[in-house]
């Protein structure tokens, strides 16, 4: 473990945004935040939970509740830790920016979640392209309480540690079911849809978009489909998938994806705003406002 801890960005270059890799595991040099990263965190911090009292799923705001999250301060990982240590058993570990894939599912098959120790900057406070410390610890980390999702984020690990020694073609695969749930997942709970998955809920606007808007497809959780479907990183997503619950995610996931990988291979992706006759439509979205190329 080091102990002096870098800010990794994205590069700005005349092609565009190009991410920087970094695989130092770094101590959080918690005095060193400054009063504007507490006021952003803050800002943030308070903004989100307002929006999803009534949005995001039960187990997301009681665990947020558990650990004690609060907006005067940036949490310190290692208060986090002990809560999260005694429950289910994972730690967040401090890193410096984006992890090269393989060394992202070896924390996770070891049940160690990398936390981005830095913060936005103020004028980043609406959008930013990249994890930072609120999207990391506020969207993650509340479902790392919750013992069958906690199950879920490390089968991922191992998952992904296995689908690094096939091939590209499955690493693809194994990454749109992590956008698709992890990062971007609706689930259907007793009063409606709520989100569960990081991306929305570290955001102001899709947080809103994703259950209220009526242009993007909200379509029943479908293992297969998902890992064929192209998806944005650059826009709100054109689709949500639902999940009944996280016991549903779990099973799907149980089996060897060996054989499903070399079945997909055969089968074209999927277009990210597309429906098909097989899916379970809770919204068929009306494309209002989509960006017609760019799907990945
Ligand atoms: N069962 C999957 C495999 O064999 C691993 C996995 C688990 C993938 C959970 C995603 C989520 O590769
Ligand atoms: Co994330």
């Amino acid at each position: 473990m080091t102990t002096q801890s870098r800010r990794v960005e994205h590069q700005q270059t005349d092609k565009g945004t190009v991410p920087v890799y970094t695989t130092a595991v770094v101590e959080q040099p918690w005095t060193s935040y400054s009063r504007t990263d507490h006021a952003t965190w803050a800002t943030l911090f308070k903004r989100q939970q307002e929006i999803l009292l009534r949005r995001a799923c039960r187990e997301f705001l009681d665990n947020q509740g558990k650990f004690g999250m609060a907006p005067d301060a940036i949490p310190k990982f290692g208060d986090l830790n002990r809560v999260l240590k005694k429950v289910t058993g994972w730690e967040l570990i401090g890193v410096e920016g984006l992890l090269p894939e393989l060394t992202f599912f070896d924390h996770l098959a070891n049940r160690r979640f990398p936390v981005t120790w830095w913060i936005r900057k103020p004028e980043q406070i609406d959008y930013i392209t990249e994890p930072d410390l609120f999207h990391d610890l506020f969207g993650h980390v509340p479902l790392l309480l919750n013992p069958v999702f906690a199950d879920y984020m490390q089968a991922y690990g191992k998952g992904g540690v296995k689908a690094h020694g096939i091939g590209a073609e499955a690493l693809v695969n194994l990454t749109r079911l992590y956008w698709y749930t992890v990062e971007f997942g609706l689930i259907k709970q007793d009063d409606g849809l709520r989100i569960y998955g990081s991306g929305i809920v570290s955001s102001k606007g899709e947080s809103i978009y994703c259950l209220e808007s009526p242009s993007p497809n909200r379509i029943g959780f479908d293992m297969p489909r998902i890992m064929r479907t192209r998806y944005r990183i650059d826009t709100y997503q054109k689709t949500y998938f639902v999940i009944d619950s996280f016991e549903q995610l779990m099973d799907a996931t149980r089996p060897d994806f060996t054989p499903i990988y070399a079945a997909l291979s055969q089968q074209d992706s999927i277009p990210a705003g597309a429906v098909l006759p097989t899916d379970k439509v809770y919204n068929r979205g009306t494309g209002a406002g989509w960006a017609q190329d760019g799907d990945v």
